[in-house]
């Protein structure tokens, strides 16, 4: 049985991966710096490290056949745009470190999660752009802090492949949603936001959006996410492959999606003053339907359904045990 090591087993995609590979018959060991926020673990080994330092890098790799490197720091737009040191300094440690431990340990193949994130601003100013293609990333101009980051880490790769031997593989992927992500506190994208938003609304209400709705994405379910990451693993390519879906849609479309599931009349309130974000990303998935013989089709208004129940049940939870609390100081404040 081969073991694998997925880092970040403590997040959103980290978690469905590693649920995924155990299930295909993989031992499987789970790295994060926490643990998973809404589930147990389901890795047959799970270890809280931190891997910004080498010899945990080094403890996380022993044994191990294949590496699925995910943790990262990271989140949603407002999250990139206002902690570009600490995310490019964490995440330049934990990759370096992560990479050396490979070599070290003659790990057979290791995957590292890019993000279109790499791509040059310039050619994403419009909402309907021209899709992302691989070779698009070069010359570079990519979003400060995590792309610029996560460009030097695929060059990394390249050099550790081309110099030492390591097999290494560079998925990009392109805004990932679904149940058991962060929806609230921050580091959300705009799918969960946007979710956790019509769920906390009344029956006929407005919800603050950012930016004019206008500006456009594509959204991949992470079931499409998983299947298209070890089927990578998989292949025999070297270099960087987008994983996403190719079908562009504005913010706008997202909150109707969302609001149609939910059964709610929303109305939306545009905030210029938040961050966008580039204009328009699509991902030209030509070479991925090439290299991998398949792509992504789970589509938003699918994926959206398990997405909306899942968040809508966690804020019913979370209103609970908030109400549970005022009433616990209500009761222990009367009786003083
Ligand atoms: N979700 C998306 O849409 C998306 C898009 C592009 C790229 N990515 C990339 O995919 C990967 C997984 O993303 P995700 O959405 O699951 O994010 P996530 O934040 O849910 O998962 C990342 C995990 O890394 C862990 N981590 C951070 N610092 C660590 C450290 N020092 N040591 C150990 N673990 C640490 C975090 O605790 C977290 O659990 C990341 O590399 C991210 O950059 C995700």
């Amino acid at each position: 049985m081969k073991k694998v090591l997925v880092t970040g087993a403590g997040g959103f995609i980290g978690h469905h991966l590693t649920k995924y590979l155990v299930e295909k018959g993989y031992w499987v060991r789970g790295v994060d710096i926490k643990l998973p926020e809404f589930s147990s673990p389901v890795a047959n080994e799970f270890k809280l490290l931190d891997l910004r330092r080498t010899d945990n890098c080094l403890e996380a790799v022993s044994g191990i056949d294949e590496v699925y490197h995910l943790a990262a720091d990271m989140g949603g737009i407002g999250y990139i745009t206002q902690e570009k040191a600490g995310i490019a300094a964490n995440n330049t440690m934990i990759n370096v470190h992560m990479l050396e431990a490979a070599r070290a340990e003659k790990i057979d193949r290791f995957l590292f999660s890019s993000t279109a994130c790499i791509y040059p601003l310039h050619l994403q100013t419009t909402p309907d752009v021209v899709p992302l293609k691989e070779e698009d990333a070069y010359p570079a101009s990519p979003e400060e802090g995590y792309g610029w980051e996560k460009l030097y880490m695929e060059k990394l790769c390249q050099y550790f492949n081309e110099d030492y031997g390591l097999e290494t593989r560079v998925v990009r992927f392109h805004n990932v949603y679904g149940p058991l992500g962060t929806y609230q506190g921050g580091r959300e994208k705009s799918p969960a936001a946007i979710c956790r938003k019509i769920a906390l609304a009344k029956q006929t209400d407005s919800i603050e959006v950012w930016g004019d709705g206008k500006q456009t994405r594509s959204y991949m379910y992470i079931d499409d996410c998983v299947e298209g990451i070890y089927r990578l693993m998989r292949s025999e390519h070297r270099q960087p492959l987008n994983l996403g879906r190719d079908r562009m849609v504005s913010i706008d479309v997202l909150v109707e999606a969302a609001a149609k599931i939910s059964g709610k009349e929303i109305s939306k309130d545009y905030d210029l003053s938040k961050p966008q974000g580039v204009r328009g990303r699509n991902s030209d998935n030509s070479r991925l339907r090439e290299v991998l013989s398949w792509e992504p089709s789970i589509t938003l208004e699918e994926g959206l359904i398990s997405t909306y129940r899942w968040i809508e049940k966690r804020v019913a939870r979370d209103s609970q045990i908030e109400q549970d609390a005022k009433d616990e100081t209500l009761v222990s404040t009367s009786m003083q």
